[in-house]
């Protein structure tokens, strides 16, 4: 289906991104032509014709496979690179991205090369690509938590430049609760705090990250929409829900965009934005996705402009770039008239 582009860019923050699922295909071939690996698919057709998921289990192992191309310091900078490179040309100007340590240190792959490679790039990405950057660590539910807790102090004991932490990987059967002592480290250690809940995962996973794991934000949350008072205190509260559509369709959450609640979620006064998850697995990038979604519900300008004003707000980037990317907001709106 070809979409008319929202023109000018749409400006935004995503604040729901892992750096792994952008792996494009092509740049999975060319690090595996790099580092001397032979990889299970004899082409880019036959590894496109493996973007087929059931569930998120289904996605996450051909997402844990793929990232065996990771090797080096150069092979993150460089698939750092390439995303900040397609987010510019989206209208992103705030990126706040998680990269999974854990994943890659059990491999093999030493915590400072994954860090560094991520990170180096960042340091530089305002100059670079017009985009302020954060880096959030994020963890593995589907692991020991005494795995992660160990990993996060060797973080924090090497000054990592990390804003935050995230809790991700396979949901069902690894509630938050797992995670307070970890999170307390993370609090402790002045960091910010986000975690996957309600993604497949049941409400009341949304409520222990909320009570127990002290939250800033929820990444998916769609699954509060199953309890009426959990939606209403999270209006209340004006908890920020980071929802990725194109991954909720891809991984099954949804039968079709167009099923997507996140029409009813705005009007209800829910703090949603839009974000791209694994943009190279799930079928595009955030311009790709804000553009669907206006054709698909025939949103309003002033619709468009809430969910950018909201990923912006929900972020943790400064005051003042804060205000410089809600007026640029504000003069895309006056555009639209
Ligand atoms: N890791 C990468 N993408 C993920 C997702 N959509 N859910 C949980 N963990 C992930
Ligand atoms: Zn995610």
């Amino acid at each position: 289906m070809s979409t008319a582009p929202i023109e000018p860019l749409l400006p935004s923050a995503e604040l729901h991104l892992h750096i792994e699922g952008t792996l494009e295909p092509e740049l999975i071939f060319e690090l595996a032509d790099r580092n001397g690996i032979t990889l299970p698919y004899a082409d880019l057709e036959e590894l496109r014709s493996r973007y087929e998921f059931t569930d998120l289990q289904s996605f996450l192992d051909l997402y844990y496979s793929n990232m065996d191309v990771l090797r080096t310091e150069a092979d993150f900078a460089d698939m750092t690179r390439a995303y900040l490179r397609r987010a510019a040309a989206a209208g992103v100007r705030h990126v706040e991205m998680m990269v999974d340590p854990q994943a890659h240190l059990l491999r093999g792959v030493p915590l400072a090369d994954c860090i560094n490679g991520v990170a180096g790039v960042l340091a530089t990405s305002l100059e670079d690509y017009g985009i302020s950057t954060e880096l959030i660590a994020a963890f593995l539910r589907d692991r020991p938590a005494a795995e992660a807790e160990e990993v996060l102090a060797r973080l924090i004991e090497s000054k990592a430049p990390i804003a935050a932490v995230g809790l991700d990987s396979a949901e069902m059967g690894y509630p938050p609760e797992g995670f307070i002592q970890l999170y307390r480290m993370a609090r402790e250690a002045g960091l910010k705090c986000v975690a996957h809940a309600g993604e497949e995962g049941p409400s009341h996973y949304i409520e222990q990250a909320l009570d127990l794991l002290l939250v800033d934000r929820i990444d998916h949350g769609l699954r509060c929409l199953d309890d009426s008072e959990l939606v209403e205190r999270l209006v209340r509260d004006q908890v920020p829900l980071t929802l990725c559509p194109f991954s909720n369709v891809r991984l099954r959450s949804v039968d079709t965009l167009a099923d997507h609640p996140l029409p009813q979620m705005l009007a209800r006064g829910l703090n949603v934005s839009v974000n791209s998850d694994d943009p190279a697995y799930f079928g595009g990038y955030v311009d790709d996705i804000f553009a669907q979604l206006r054709q698909t519900f025939d949103l309003t300008p002033d619709q468009l402009a809430k969910l950018a004003a909201n990923s912006v707000e929900a972020s943790f980037a400064q005051p003042d770039r804060k205000a410089e990317l809600l007026d640029l907001i504000r003069n895309w709106r006056r555009a639209q008239d």
